[in-house]
Formats: structure tokens, C-alpha cells, sequence
């Protein structure tokens, strides 16, 4: 099975970036782990800060990979493009937000993605990454 993450803007200063909210653990370190507790899976894995890289990803993945594991990051909250993206190719999407974005400021309370998602983890931590794996192969 192949999937990919996507991470959006910012993200790539996790560890680093607000680790009171976010973890002290970079995305790299992440994903060395997640790669080792599912060896049985084609992971890849992009983060872009801009919002027409992420739609050109979406696009070209989206036909071949067999979920896209999404965190818009601020994106979530703004982006019409990024959503009808998701809608715009057959693989389905899950998405993930580290923190839980109803415990914080009421404009992270809505996102745009989640429409287009079969459903959406918020507030676990990185392991929302994780369990999104596990929904994709509970699914196959
Ligand atoms: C986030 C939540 C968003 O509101 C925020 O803009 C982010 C990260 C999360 O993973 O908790 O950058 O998507």
C-alpha cells in the first residue's frame, strides 16, 4: 500500500516551533519511526510552506497513492484550492492536526479540508499520524 503525508506550512520547524504545543520531536525523527513500525507500507512524505506546491503534490499523487495522510497546517483554515484538490483526485484523505484545534482559537475551528477527508484526528499529538496509517490498512 502506498500513502503519503503532507504537511503544510510551518510544519517544517517542528521540534523547534512552539514545542509547548507542538513537541520537542522533529517530523524527520517522526517518520524514521513510523517507517520502521510499517515496514509493510510505501510511505512518502512531502511539506511544502506554499499553498500551490501542496495543491501540485496533491495532484500529482493523487491518482496513484492509496490515501493521503493531510495536515494543512494554517491552510486548513483558508484554503478553497487545497480542499477542491483533495476533491479533485480519487485517492481519499485523512486529516491530522497535532494540537486540538477546538481547544484553541475559534478560527482554527474550522477547516476546510475536512470535507474532503474521510475524517479527521486532532489534538493526539504526532501519534494522529499514526493512527491515520492504521485507519488506511483497517480500511483496505
Ligand atoms: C496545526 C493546527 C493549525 O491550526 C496550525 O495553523 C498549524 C498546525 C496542528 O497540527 O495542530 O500550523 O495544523
Amino acid at each position: 500500500m502506498k500513502l503519503i503525508i503532507v504537511n503544510g506550512p510551518n510544519l517544517n520547524l517542528l521540534g523547534k516551533r512552539e514545542t509547548d504545543i507542538y513537541g520537542a520531536m522533529s517530523f524527520e525523527d517522526y517518520l524514521e519511526g513510523l517507517r520502521k513500525d510499517f515496514p509493510q507500507i510505501s510511505l512518502s512524505y512531502f511539506q511544502s510552506n506554499s499553498e500551490g506546491a501542496l495543491v501540485d503534490k496533491i495532484h500529482e499523487v493523487g491518482f496513484e497513492v492509496d490515501g493521503i495522510i493531510i495536515n494543512g497546517a494554517g491552510y486548513s483554515h483558508t484554503s478553497v484550492a487545497l480542499t477542491d484538490a483533495l476533491a479533485a483526485v480519487p485517492a481519499s484523505a485523512v486529516e491530522v492536526h497535532i494540537s486540538n484545534v477546538y481547544k484553541r482559537e475559534d478560527f482554527r475551528h474550522h477547516s476546510y479540508l475536512t470535507k474532503n477527508c474521510d475524517g479527521l484526528i486532532t489534538g493526539l499529538g504526532l501519534n494522529g499520524y499514526k493512527l491515520a496509517i492504521n485507519y488506511f490498512i483497517d480500511k483496505q
